[in-house]
């Protein structure tokens, strides 16, 4: 397909990278259907109503279907006929040995192969493998069709904005008038295109979650050697973020890195270079410091509550891998929480965008509430409302005067007028 103006494009998979991606491609003007196995998720999404926490998404999907240039339909196969562009977004979760499972990335390539046009182009967004393009092509069955790698960059809480306005667009294909089409399609978007072959398309994409998970743990590194030299991290990275070739982001210490992304993201390269025949001690460090850091956290949590959890009350703000999403896969504060559990405490947790109750823990709908009677407070999430909340409210609701702050929100000087004991990562 070539040509500009508006193009017939099937997205496949509604969750947080296909959706973003149906309504964004339908905000520029191309008429877009995306497709979904999940016919609840189709009937909601048809009017209007959208599954996910997203900054600027629902208006979008909104807007796309007002002007009768977007729909949701149940079934890859009703979307991909007539199209000129084919976007797989579905899941390549991380199999038991750390491997991406290509398997629904598969599944959807063979049911369309027989059903695309002849000059589709049949586009991976999909985190996959690197050389997973090839598989693609196999499942595909149409030699005359060309499989083209767009790896998304979307950080959840800021997927819109990071599509439309992307740092870089990068597409790997074997042909260039694939990836000419591709980048015409983007036309809209004024961003710098990196146009390469796929295996390095793919890489491009686990080459940049896996330094950036790098960059994160090597803060909570540091984090924890200046508690050993009392030293302050903030004022380490902030000292060290002027450097422009180092940069202020994802320097923020925590309870360690978490999300749909990173942790399968960073097994899923350690297990390609392996098969490649290289052994990636470096990430495998990276991803060793991330695991030790949440045990960190727990240690934390059960000084502060007098040495030991079993049968105390902990209250806990913040149940998503991060501030700005409800999304709670592979959540860092999921993981802490499970350990406290483990260790015989009755966690009582408070989120912003979660109310309904998850296993083994009691979620309330007020921070205070969250607070009754715990033997510690821990900050496991970065939401912004936990700075401001009353401090004098929370020591009157709690047993013990203890905060565990791992995401430098609360004010020391506030939590000591309060009569708190507060401590967190990398603070002395
Ligand atoms: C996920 C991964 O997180 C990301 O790394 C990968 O690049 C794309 O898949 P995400 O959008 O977050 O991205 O996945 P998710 O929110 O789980 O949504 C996947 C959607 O695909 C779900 O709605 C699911 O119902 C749908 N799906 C899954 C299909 O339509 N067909 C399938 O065969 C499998
Ligand atoms: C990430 C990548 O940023 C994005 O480009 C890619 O497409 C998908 O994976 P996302 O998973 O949404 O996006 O989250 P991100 O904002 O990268 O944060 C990942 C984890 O690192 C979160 O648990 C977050 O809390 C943590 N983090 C991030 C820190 O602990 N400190 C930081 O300074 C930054």
């Amino acid at each position: 397909m070539s040509g500009e103006g508006p193009v017939r494009v099937a997205v496949v998979g509604a969750g947080y990278v296909g959706l973003t991606t149906a309504a964004c491609l339908a905000h520029l003007g191309h008429d877009v259907t995306c497709a979904d196995v999940d016919p609840a998720k189709v009937a909601s999404l048809s009017d209007g109503v959208i599954p996910i926490h997203e900054e600027g998404l629902a208006e979008l999907v909104r807007e796309g279907i007002a002007a009768e240039r977007l729909r949701f339909v149940v079934g890859a196969a009703k979307a991909v006929t007539g199209a000129g562009f084919v976007f797989l977004c579905v899941p390549t979760p991380q199999g038991p040995d750390g491997a991406a499972d290509m398997s629904y990335v598969e599944a959807v390539s063979v049911e369309i192969g027989p059903l695309l046009e002849h000059d589709a182009i049949v586009v991976n967004k999909s985190t996959v493998p690197v050389g997973s393009t090839r598989v693609v092509e196999r499942a595909l069955g149409r030699p005359g069709v060309a499989v083209v790698s767009n790896p998304e960059f979307l950080r959840e809480g800021s997927a819109v904005s990071d599509f439309l306005h992307p740092d870089r667009i990068v597409i790997g294909a074997d042909e260039q008038s694939a990836a000419i089409s591709l980048v015409e399609l983007f036309g809209a978007i004024r961003s710098p295109v990196v146009v390469t072959d796929p295996p390095t398309a793919e890489t491009i994409k686990y080459a940049s979650n896996a330094f950036l998970a790098t960059k994160v743990s090597f803060a909570n590194a540091i984090a924890n050697v200046c508690e050993a030299v009392g030293a302050n991290v903030r004022e380490v990275v902030l000292g060290m973020g002027y450097d422009r070739r180092i940069g202020s982001e994802f320097l923020r210490p925590g309870p360690g890195w978490g999300g749909s992304c990173f942790p399968k993201d960073s097994a899923a390269l350690v297990r390609i270079a392996e098969d490649a025949g290289y052994d990636f001690g470096l990430l495998k460090g990276v991803i060793e410091v991330n695991t030790r850091q949440q045990e960190a956290v727990v240690a934390k949590v059960v000084e502060a509550a007098g040495g030991s959890v079993t049968g105390k009350r902990v209250a806990a703000w913040g149940l998503t891998f991060k501030a700005g999403t409800d999304d709670l896969r592979d959540s860092p504060a999921l993981a802490v929480i499970g350990r406290l559990v483990a260790a015989g405490a009755e966690v009582t947790a408070y989120d912003p965008t979660r109310r309904d109750p998850l296993p083994g823990l009691s979620v309330s709908s007020d921070p205070y509430d969250a607070c009754e009677d715990a033997s510690a407070l821990v900050v496991l999430t970065e939401w912004d409302e936990f700075r401001w909340l009353d401090l004098g409210v929370v020591r009157s609701r709690m047993a013990r005067p203890r905060i565990v702050d791992t995401r430098g929100l609360i004010e020391p000087a506030a939590a000591r007028r309060a009569g708190f004991v507060l401590s967190g990562v990398g603070i002395p």
